[in-house]
């Protein structure tokens, strides 16, 4: 197995090819003036069963460029097998019409991702895993809750009451509170789907004098934090920290969190930022190890 790190995702990728001990082949890349992107394989991958580490954060458009060019040039190569681990998918969470007239988005990356030449795909906490079966390819959904949860557990949350900002959500917090013991609920969250506002309706939980932590897919905006942590320190919680596999953290989302009464914002790699605290190397590695190949 060849492990190969795409510009967005290169010390993740690097990590996973340590942690199995697998041959890691970098690639050079580089940008025309006019902002293309450029991709050259510097070693054979003939014959090969190749492993590709490219997430899809912003700005998505190129990373999903050069996930695409490094797919394809690797089957143009005669690469074997190829896997596109891609720890953020870009456009997941426009799985289906919401108003008439729009672009399925997510519907075209799938099969963008299969012309390439991809043989299987692998991704982390996708928004809906139900989109996921578009792929005509075999797919499977990774999940950073566990690794999240033992994190907080490392920093005193044990015990500590986990919270999903929806019910969609409610299933990670459950993998969370199988590591901190300290039981598990979700809010009522809405958004606006022109304006984008997020609100949640009034619900109690069982948080006053309590540490809690909030989990989630991703923090776009910062919105739906917001909401859940004000909420939890009108309830009179104590420590709360606020988790997410993809801390894509978009204009100011982690001061506007901070700023609503969280204590700490704990990302994944998955989405390299200054959070990205907890690494899904291991994750990734593990289901690579266990042989990924088929369905
Ligand atoms: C959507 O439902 C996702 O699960 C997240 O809750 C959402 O993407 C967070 O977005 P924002 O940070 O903009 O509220």
């Amino acid at each position: 197995m060849i492990i190969i790190p795409g510009p967005a995702s290169y010390d993740l990728g690097m990590k996973v090819a340590k942690l199995l001990g697998e041959k890691l082949v970098p690639v050079e890349f580089k940008y025309f003036p006019d902002g293309e992107s450029y991709v050259r394989y510097t070693e054979d991958v003939d014959g090969e069963d190749v492993v590709i580490v490219q997430t899809t954060s912003p700005p998505q458009d190129t990373h999903l460029i050069q996930l695409l060019l490094l797919i394809n040039a690797a089957k143009d190569l005669g690469a074997r097998y190829i896997t596109a681990v891609v720890p953020y998918l870009a456009y997941s969470r426009q799985d289906k019409k919401f108003r008439p007239g729009e672009a399925v988005s997510l519907k075209t990356v799938i099969r963008l991702i299969e012309a390439a030449g991809a043989n299987k795909f692998v991704t982390v906490d996708v928004h809906n895993v139900e989109a996921l079966k578009e792929f005509k390819i075999p797919f499977v959904d990774l999940s950073a809750m566990y690794v999240l949860g033992e994190y907080a557990k490392s920093c005193g949350f044990g015990g500590a009451f986990s919270l999903a900002p929806d019910e969609f959500a409610s299933s990670r917090a459950k993998v969370v509170d199988d590591v901190l013991g300290g039981g598990y609920g979700w809010l009522k969250k809405e958004r606006d789907r022109v304006t984008g506002e997020i609100s949640v309706a009034k619900k109690v939980f069982d948080v006053q004098g309590r540490d809690v932590v909030v989990v989630d897919d991703i923090i776009s905006t910062g919105g739906t934090m917001v909401a859940a942590t004000k909420l939890l320190r009108e309830q009179k919680a104590r420590k709360i920290m606020v988790m997410c596999t993809h801390p894509l953290l978009i204009g100011g989302a982690k001061e506007k969190i901070i700023r609503a009464g969280a204590d700490s914002i704990v990302g994944t790699d998955c989405v390299p930022s200054d959070v990205s605290i907890v690494s899904i190397a291991p994750v990734i590695a593990e289901y690579l190890r266990k042989g990924s190949r088929g369905a």
